[in-house]
Formats: structure tokens, sequence, C-alpha cells
């Protein structure tokens, strides 16, 4: 069995045509794309695609190619798809020249794997259009590359597509990953339609695309911290989330995780969804404790759970505004609210208006994309009343960084602050996000273990935990609550049973814990306590990888959240201070053309050298945000340059100045 793994890796595009493949209906697909190209375009598409295969099979494959292109709105290459599982074995089953390659291998098998992608046969993990490779043939012929270099080259990634394998160094990334970088203009949704249609480009999303995908668990950490500081946020005496009710949507990738943060925080929770096998997935994960198919049972049901006190998660079938709009009658106060559709794809199936059903819509969005938009309008209108009308009663409600807002304002809805320049709303970034985690530098620092052996993540869980109660007896009091919180998330980790596919892990942690804890792996693999590499990583979602207006960088308010220097600054950075892999995407989270973000993978390995990249490149991967949140005069971030610089010197950032607001007033 592993031989023939090995050997199909090695193979990449198989010589000989493999047999056709039956389209799986048990499997999650991906929607019908926009049927968008003109017919010489689609000629073009299918001459582009026909590129990867000797002429002798054009015939065959070029009929093929045809057939897909107009029953799929794509050429994802069906028939190429390996017959061996995509997953995350241990490193060394992986036929590989240089280490660091193999974990790559590993961590984008990760991202394939069934019990991880959303669509896996469309090599898209997450978000609806999060794509690993546009199609099979960039996946073989990926595969074989990394099976086949060495140290002293780099493999180079457009968009899925692996351009070759270039001589370079042992200190140099072993890939550079670009996802969808298009010349500005060319950043409409429809020209990622195109583009993606032509093979050309694709939607990376954040950890799609780079490989760094490590489940929801990492979006389990993230949403657990939200929910418990939009707790605190709310809480009058101290009191927690106990019997206190959030209301939110979206069981797909990231928002499955919604029902288990609330468990954790200790809320009860009702996550709507549409989708009944993305709900029926996430409740035998055991993710979500109760699937309900009748919006009267689930007002019922909430009830109960409201009296008993009970942290409960609830996963209701079917749509969102349904459940608002029922709460609302019902007069049941939601203390917390929230969104997770997939905004940021509102036309190709990340949202489904009210009124139709799951596979109406699918059909609707196809082949009568016009109406199908005007269906999202209204629905985005009916489901801002709705909330509006829970507000008024004191419903806490944030924007979850998919484009709620956005979309909803696009749609005309009643969400525009009376200022009319802001929304109604914040969004989880500029309320809790920005100011307690990035502008310190905390963000969502990761781990993988490569010997894919459970044990070896619970060493690691120890020694991340020891390091952080280590720090954590001289850290200021602006960073305790993080400190804290992260120190309990590791130590319920294990318990939680977060791990879905790789051996990961992820915590909040900021420049010198990253670096602590890195150096204390790095030991562990040299001492033999680890038993394979160790891959570092992160979120893009973080301090210094991304520059997205309405997410990331929506609590920067000196007029440069729109700029996207930060975010290329840092993947240059990551570059040349010895990441493994670097990559840099436009699109992830709220949409194609509305963010750029960019992320690294590092392999410890035990080596010096491992040790010296690591404390070179961690540094700079958190400091350079905090520099930028700094000069754009956040508090938090003052802060935490302040004290960089005092324990390092050979840093020097230009600090700002504060003019007083009374003096800018008093010259108009
Ligand atoms: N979790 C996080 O921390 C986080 C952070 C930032 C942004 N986001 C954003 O959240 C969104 C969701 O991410 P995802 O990976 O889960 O996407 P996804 O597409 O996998 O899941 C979204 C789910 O929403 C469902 N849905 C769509 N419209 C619905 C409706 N009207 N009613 C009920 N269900 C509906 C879909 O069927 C789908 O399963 C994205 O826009 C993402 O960028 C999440």
């Amino acid at each position: 069995m592993l031989k023939e793994f090995q050997q199909a890796v090695l193979q990449g595009i198989p010589s000989e045509l493999p047999a056709v493949k039956e389209y799986d209906k048990t499997l999650n697909h991906a929607p019908k794309r926009k049927d968008i190209l003109s017919e010489n375009e689609k000629k073009l598409a299918i001459k582009n695609a026909l590129r990867y295969f000797d002429k002798k099979h054009h015939n065959v494959l070029a009929k093929e190619f045809k057939q897909e292109l107009e029953d799929y709105g794509r050429i994802y290459m069906y028939r190429f798809r390996p017959n061996y599982k995509i997953t995350a074995r241990k490193i060394s089953d992986f036929p590989h020249k240089s280490t660091q390659a193999a974990a790559i291998m590993l961590m984008l098998s990760n991202n394939l794997d069934y019990a991880i992608a959303q669509h896996p046969h469309e090599l898209i993990t997450y978000g609806g259009n999060g794509s690993v490779f546009q199609n099979w043939a960039q996946y073989l012929l990926t595969m074989k590359y990394l099976a086949t270099m060495t140290d002293e080259q780099t493999l180079v990634m457009y968009s899925g597509h692996p351009m070759g394998i270039f001589p370079s160094h042992k200190d140099a990334p072993r890939v550079i990953v670009t996802n969808g970088m298009v010349v500005p203009n060319y950043s409409k949704p429809d020209d990622w339609e195109k583009f993606n249609a032509l093979g050309v480009s694709q939607y990376g999303q954040m950890t799609a695309g780079s490989f760094m995908y490590i489940g929801p668990q990492g979006i389990v950490h993230g949403t657990t911290i939200t929910v418990l500081n939009a707790g605190r946020k709310i809480s009058k005496n101290g009191e927690d989330l106990t019997g206190k009710l959030f209301v939110t949507s979206g069981l797909g990738g990231m928002s499955g995780a919604q029902p288990k943060a609330g468990n954790i925080a200790g809320v009860i929770s009702v996550t709507a969804e549409i989708n009944e096998s993305a709900a029926k997935k996430r409740h035998e994960q055991g993710w979500v404790d109760v699937l309900i198919y009748d919006v009267n049972e689930l007002v019922s049901q909430v009830k109960q759970a409201k009296q008993d006190m009970k942290t409960l998660s609830f996963a209701y079938v079917g749509n969102i505004v349904d459940v608002w709009e029922a709460f609302e009658q019902e007069n049941l106060f939601v203390d917390l609210g929230s969104d997770q559709t997939s905004l940021h794809n509102p036309w190709a199936g990340g949202y489904y208006p009210v009124g139709l059903s799951f596979e109406e819509s699918n059909y609707m969005m196809a082949n009568n994309p016009a109406k199908f938009k005007e269906y999202v309008h209204k629905s985005l209108i009916r489901q801002t009343n709705a909330i509006n009308k829970h507000t008024a009663k004191g419903t806490y409600f944030f924007d979850y960084g998919n484009a709620f807002l956005l979309e909803a304002s696009r749609a005309g809805a009643d969400i525009m602050h009376e200022d009319g320049i802001r929304f109604k709303y914040n969004s989880y970034v500029q309320d809790i996000m920005g100011p307690m985690c990035f502008d310190y530098g905390f963000g969502p620092f990761r781990w993988v273990c490569t010997s894919s052996k459970p044990e070896d993540l619970l060493l690691t869980d120890q020694i991340a935990c020891d390091v952080l109660e280590e720090i954590m007896k001289t850290s200021p009091k602006e960073i305790q609550q993080q400190m804290a919180d992260n120190i309990q998330w590791i130590k319920g980790a294990q318990e939680n049973k977060l791990v879905v596919g790789s051996q990961a892990r992820i915590l909040y942690a900021d420049a010198e814990g990253r670096t602590k804890i890195a150096e204390a792996f790095n030991k562990a693999v040299a001492d033999g306590r680890l038993h394979a590499p160790v891959v570092l990583g992160r979120d893009h979602h973080d301090v210094s990888g991304t520059d997205s207006p309405y997410r990331e960088t929506s609590n920067i308010y000196d007029g440069s959240s729109f700029t996207a220097d930060m975010a290329i600054q840092n993947v240059i950075g990551d570059s040349f201070r010895g990441a493994t892999w670097v990559s840099i995407h436009n699109g992830g989270g709220v949409g194609w053309g509305e963010v750029i973000n960019g992320g690294f993978g590092m392999v410890l390995d035990g080596s010096d050298d491992a040790d010296r990249r690591l404390k070179a490149m961690l540094f700079w991967d958190v400091n350079n945000g905090i520099s930028r949140r700094a000069w754009a005069r956040n508090d938090g971030a003052m802060f935490a340059l302040k004290r960089e610089m005092k324990r390092t010197p050979n840093l020097q950032v230009t600090f700002p100045n504060l003019a007083d607001d009374s003096l800018i007033d008093g010259l108009f």
C-alpha cells in the first residue's frame, strides 16, 4: 500500500489515462459555477487545461474538459484524482529528498483530506471557494516536484500551478505561493469567476492555498476567544455566559466551529445551517449537540435550555432569517448575535436567501444569476430588519468578518450608522480581536507534529503550557487575561478532542511566546523527545499578515486600512528570514479584491539552522504588524512596541507623536 502510494506520487501525471471516475454523490461538492466565458474563452480554457497532458490524449480529454466546463463551470480534471487516500500521514511516508518538502506534502495533503476539506473533489478546503489547487493535474505535478526536489531548490507556485523548481539555497523558502494576484483594476468578483474558469488564477482563501489549514480547531480557538470576550463586553456584574443565548449561522468550514466554541465558552448557541449535509457532518463529529428541523421546535427547546441554564448547542437546519424572525415574534431574548454565512462570496453559494430551498438556490444562481441576486438582496434586508429589532431590545450584534455588514449595505438594508459613514454595528476585530489581541501581538500561532503521533502533540501541549506559565510570571497586567485564556485553553485542549486530520494545535501568543515555544520545540526534536520535525505556522488572520479594511485592519483608523504595504512587507520579510514556505493571496475571508493576506510555514527539524531561522523570522512576523498598528496610534500596539524596543536594543521603530484633537478641531 505504502509503496503504491509512493510510486503514484513519484509518477506525477500518469502517462496513460486513468479510468474515468464516477461523480461521487455521497460527498459535498462545489456548486456549479456561473457560466461566464464566451465561446472563444471556453476554447482557451480547454486549450489551457490540455497543457498538462501529452498530445496523444488531447482528443479524449478535450471533449471531457468541455463537458466539465458545461456541467460545473470549471475544469477539475476529475479523472486524475488519485486512488490513494489523501491525508496527513507521517512525514516519513512521503517520498522525499528534502525533509522540508516532505513536511509541505503532509500539510497540503491535510488540506485535501475528506475529513477536512469542504469540497474535496474540487480541491476546495473551506469557505466555498478556498482552493488548494485549481485542478488535479496541478496537485499531481506539485506532489512530484516536492518529492524530488532538494534543499537547494525552490518550487514556485502561481495560483495552484506549479511553475517549476528553480535553483536556490538552503536558507531560501522551499516553496513560494502566490494566489489570486491580479493587477488591481481586475479584482472584481466576476474577474475571479473568469480567471478561475480559464484556469489561470484561484482563490486561495487564507490557509487553503497556503497549506496551513488544520481543520476547524484553528477556528474553534479564535471563536472561543471571541465569544468569551464578547461575553465580557456584555457582562454587567462580572457574570459569565451561563444561561445566555448566542444566535448565528453557518456550519461550514470555519463557521462549523461556533457551536463547539459556544459550549467551551458556556453559552446556549443556535446556529442555522441551510445545507443539511453540512449540519449533519458537524453533528456526527460531535461539534454540535442537537439537530432541529422545525423552527417552532427550536423555539421551545431554546426556551427550555434558558430556563434550565443549560449549556447546549443547537443546529437549526434551515435559513438564519427564519430564526431571527421567529425569535423576535416569540420575544426570545438573544444576548449575543452574529452571522457566518459566506457573504464574501454572495452570488455563488456563500449566502442562501430566505424563501428558496437549498436546491432552488443552487439552480437559480447558475441559471438565473440576476434573479438570484435580487433574492439575496431582499433576504439581507429582511435579516437586517429582524436583527435591528433584536438589538433595539439590547442584543449585542457583531459582524464576524464575513462581509455581512458590507453586503447588507450594498443590498440597501438599514445597516448604516446615523453618521452615514460607519455601520450600525462593529466587527469582531474592531471590538474584540484588534484591541484585545492583535495590537498586543497575540495571534493564531499553530503547529503540526509531522510524526502524526498523538503523544507528540501531547508533549508539545505540555511544553507550550510550561513556556506560557513561565512568561506569565512577569507579564504586564495588560496581557495577563490573554495569557490566562491561552493557558486554560492548552490545558483543556486534549479533553476537548479538537484534532481532525493532522496532529495540530493552535494557541494565541505574542512574539515572545511564539519564539520561546518554538525554541523549546526545536530542542525537543533535537534531543529526540519529539519523534519527527514540527511545522510552525499561523492563520493569515493575524497581527501582521493581513491587510483587510473590513476585518483584520478594521481597527486601523489613520486612513491606511485600504493600503496593503504591511502584508506585502510581511511576506517578503518572512521569506528572507528563514520561512520554509511563504504565501501571499488576494482574497480570503471577506472576498476577492477585499483583502491581501500572507502566511508562512516553518519546519523545525532540531537543527541550529532552524533555531537561527525561528528567532529571526518570528520576531519580524509579529513586530512588523505591531509597528504599523502603533504608527496608526493604537494604544495597545504603542504599549507593545515600547516594551519590545526595551527588550531588543537593535530594534528602532518610528514612533508617532500624538496631536491634540482640540488643536486640530480649532483649525476648522
Ligand atoms: N470563524 C471565523 O473566525 C471567521 C473569521 C473571519 C471570517 N469568517 C467568515 O465566515 C464566513 C464563513 O466561513 P466558512 O468557512 O464557514 O464558510 P462556508 O461556506 O464553509 O460556510 C458557510 C455556511 O453558511 C451556510 N449558509 C449560507 N447562507 C445561509 C443562510 N441564509 N442560512 C443558513 N445557513 C446559510 C452555507 O450553507 C455554509 O455551510 C466566511 O465569509 C469567512 O470568511 C469566519
